[in-house]
């Protein structure tokens, strides 16, 4: 994983080399220790909870999805085109580290999206299952059918879906 993340950070290195054409010491000192402090720190997660986080490559695809709206290749899974809002987003932003929701948005509160809770028949008239949270990020569609309002559309492959889900499990 370290060796994964070291690979995909070389090229950060690199570009910010050509940035700077002069080689400076002094830049490159600041960007190794930012490297070094992002690869060293893969389960850190967020801190602050709701902001878009820097750091590219977590655990697995699943997880880098919910954090960095990115798939492991680095593919922006929102669909910008049919999205309200233009600028991309994770689900993290929104639904928080934890992916337990509770933040004001769209005049709503943001709903958890860890799996136990949108499968909770107490919570959900119709429980969330995988198909219906596919459903969900294809057609913006809620368990019941009804149409969600997020201003985020989402464009994934089937691999893409089942990884997030089944990282949603685990939250
Ligand atoms: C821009 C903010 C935003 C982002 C980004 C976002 N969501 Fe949401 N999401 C919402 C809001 C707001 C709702 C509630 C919509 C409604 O009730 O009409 C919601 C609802 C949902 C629901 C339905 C929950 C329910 O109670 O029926 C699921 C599932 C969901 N989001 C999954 C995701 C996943 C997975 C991602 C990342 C791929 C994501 N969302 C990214 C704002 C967001």
């Amino acid at each position: 994983m370290v060796l994964l993340a070291l690979g995909l950070a070389a090229p950060t290195v690199a570009r910010a080399q050509a940035l700077q054409p002069r080689k400076s010491p002094v830049l490159l000192l600041p960007v190794l220790t930012l490297v070094t402090a992002l690869t060293s720190c893969n389960q850190c997660g967020m801190t602050g909870g709701s902001m878009m986080n820097d750091q590219t490559v977590f655990a697995t695809n699943g997880e880098t999805i919910f954090r960095t709206g990115k798939n492991l290749k680095g593919v922006v899974l929102q669909d910008l085109d049919r999205s309200e809002m233009k600028m991309a987003h994770s689900c993290a932003m929104c639904h928080g580290a934890n992916g337990a929701g509770g933040m004001m948005m769209m005049m709503r509160t943001v709903p958890s999206i860890r799996f136990k809770d949108l499968s909770d028949p107490a919570k959900h008239s119709v429980p969330y299952n995988e198909d219906l949270i596919k459903r969900f990020l294809d057609e913006e569609l809620k368990s019941d059918g009804s149409v969600a309002v997020t201003g985020v559309a989402w464009k994934m492959s089937e691999k893409d879906k089942d990884d997030l889900i089944d990282f949603l499990k685990t939250l």
